[in-house]
């Protein structure tokens, strides 16, 4: 039985792909020509391309022949500051942007398209979580990087998942509460694993929480040998019969360092180009979703991140369209809690 939030969620949801303009299908001709202009266009205008691995395997690809990266949302933001280009291309979703913005405000950051944000984001408005946050002040704030500036300035610290476990492990440590948000499953697997004491705000992946662990107890019937990763923003149900449990990037390590020859992904299909790559000739299956709540628009598919393609990619080199902005005062604050995970993560 769905809440009214949950009905709420997925109207706001179907609202936005309303608008939604995907990528045309292209001919190889026609990406070779896309391709070579952007290539040219990245030298001219000194600009690096930096994908996250949801998106198309073309832009994967071009970022990596082009000298960019590819890469989990928490390596995403250390390449982009380490890297000497004065204008980086995010394509990936709009909190990676606007990341890559807080961390360096004399780039120039343009987004594929300013369009492309996370349900993560669009679920945790920040007048509604700095009043949930002043309920609790005795809690730190931690927020996941799939935030806007405008939430990441009222937290104490920002986590991706892939440090999310040490960040909170540190934090208990020293005796603190915490206020998590927003994806309840990230903050529930947190919980279990640290035995934080945490208050969660009520938030979801509207692609992660479409994965059922029935279907894929049914999948792992015909595949008996087959291992099952799993991305945390996934329901519990899901985490507990996973072989392995990680962000993208930790995802792709256990796909290369587990012994099995079949997988069962419980994330975005984006993840396979790098998975593939990273383990030749082993299988990977996507994990089943569906069910009665199902948004079939979403399933193992961040209709956002597949908002990036050749096209604006280019019109945002061409025209530099879709600028990342951040106001200073802002900035400034949400810079605070973001240093502070990669100084921690540095350690
Ligand atoms: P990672 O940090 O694991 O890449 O996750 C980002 C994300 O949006 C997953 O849905
Ligand atoms: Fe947000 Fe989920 Fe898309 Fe990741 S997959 S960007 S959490 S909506």
């Amino acid at each position: 039985m769905l809440s009214k939030q949950d009905i709420d969620d997925r109207i706001l949801v179907q609202e936005h792909f309303a608008q939604e303009h995907l990528p045309s299908q292209m001919g190889s001709a026609e990406i070779e020509e896309y391709k070579e202009k952007i290539r040219r266009l990245l030298v001219e205008k000194d600009a690096c391309l930096v994908a996250h691995y949801y998106t198309d395997d073309l832009i994967q690809q071009l970022a990596d022949e082009t000298g960019g990266c590819v890469a989990d949302s928490l390596e995403m933001a250390r390449f982009g500051s380490r890297h000497p280009a004065s204008t980086l291309i995010v394509a990936g979703v709009r909190f990676m942007g606007e990341t890559a913005k807080i961390l360096n405000p004399e780039k120039r950051i343009l987004m594929p398209t300013l369009e492309a944000t996370c349900s993560l984001d669009i679920g945790c408005p920040a007048d509604e979580f700095a009043a949930f946050c002043d309920q609790y002040p005795d809690h730190e704030v931690v927020v996941y990087a799939n935030t806007s500036a405008a939430v990441k300035a009222r937290a104490d610290w920002v986590v991706t998942s892939s440090i999310a476990l040490k960040v909170v492990e540190h934090l208990v440590d020293q005796g603190k509460k915490i206020i998590w948000a927003p994806d309840k499953h990230l903050g529930e697997y947190v919980r279990k694993e640290t035995g934080a004491d945490m208050i969660l705000w009520d938030g979801s992946c509207i692609v992660h929480e479409e994965f059922k662990a029935k279907g894929i107890l049914d999948l792992k019937q015909v595949y008996p040998d087959a291992a099952v990763l799993v991305h945390p923003e996934s329901p519990d149900a899901v985490v507990q019969i996973a072989d392995a449990v990680g962000s993208t990037s930790q995802l792709i390590k256990a796909a290369h360092d587990l012994p099995n020859e079949t997988f069962i992904v419980a994330t975005d299909r984006g993840i396979f180009y790098k998975m593939q790559q990273a383990a030749p000739g082993k299988r990977f299956l996507e994990a089943p979703t569906g069910g009665s709540g199902a948004t079939c628009r979403s399933c193992a598919h961040c209709p956002w991140m597949a908002m990036n393609g050749l096209d604006n990619i280019l019109a945002a080199l061409e025209n530099g369209t879709d600028e990342i902005l951040v106001d200073d005062d802002l900035r400034e604050r949400a810079l605070k809690p973001l240093q502070r995970m990669l100084d921690f993560s540095a350690d």
